[in-house]
């Protein structure tokens, strides 16, 4: 077996820090809110059951097939409108309370524009919040992780300072990483993005960096 192991991104095992966020942010019903990078949905859902009826969530992802996954996941929650849009390009046709992505900077050759851009869509005072990886900082038998297609797997570790630099004010901080040994949801979802089955060995998924900011007032 060779050092690193490769890894895809993306499941339930991210539950956790995604909810810690919301309610570091105190999302409540009503909210007008943008998930940039929205992909299968799973961000959106979660904004789109807080906000309810009243709120409205824009789901915005570059590639079109996307689109189709959002309104499946979402159809339960008729407030949900899927753009195809890149975030480079991120413009909505009202200003929002809060601008998400999650696992969409790793991708992007740009993050601080993106950034930029979602600080743009929001009212002032508003919210921006990202939540990207540490690939390499993830672990299997204390093996470090990676991913090689995407552009910056471990965009995580500068995140700060990429959301300073896009001229939002940082309210909080953190990161977070699913673990576990042997079976459990840990260990199905590194077999199903590796096909690599890890066993019983013990497994650290790419902590995830959340920064929660504000674009400043007035
Ligand atoms: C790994 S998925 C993350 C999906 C979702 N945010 C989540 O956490 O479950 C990354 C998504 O970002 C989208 N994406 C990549 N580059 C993008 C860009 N420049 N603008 C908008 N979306 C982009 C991809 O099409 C893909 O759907």
């Amino acid at each position: 077996m060779s050092d690193v192991i490769e890894l895809g991104l993306r499941n339930d095992v991210y539950r956790r820090p995604l909810a810690t966020a919301l309610d570091r942010l105190g999302l409540r019903e009503g909210w007008r809110c943008v998930d940039v990078g929205a992909g299968g949905g799973d961000v959106t859902v979660a904004l789109a059951e807080i906000v309810g009826h009243d709120g409205r969530v824009y789901a915005v992802d570059s590639d079109p097939a996307a689109r189709d996954e959002v309104a499946k996941a979402a159809a339960a929650h008729a407030q949900v409108i899927a753009i195809t849009q890149a975030g480079e390009d991120l413009q909505l046709p009202e200003p929002v309370d809060l601008a998400f992505c999650r696992f969409l900077l790793m991708h992007v050759d740009d993050p601080v524009l993106v950034l930029r851009r979602m600080g743009q869509a929001v009212r002032p005072g508003g919210w921006v919040v990202a939540q990207e990886p540490v690939t390499s900082a993830g672990r299997v038998a204390g093996r470090p992780l990676t991913m090689p297609d995407a552009p910056d797997p471990d965009v995580g570790a500068l995140l700060p300072g990429l959301v300073r630099q896009a001229g939002l004010d940082i309210v909080d901080a953190w990161a977070e990483a699913p673990a576990g040994a042997g079976p459990g949801p840990v260990r199905e979802y590194l077999e199903a993005l590796t096909e690599v089955d890890p066993g019983d060995d013990p497994v650290v998924l790419p902590p995830l960096v959340t920064v929660v900011a504000r674009r400043p007032p007035g």
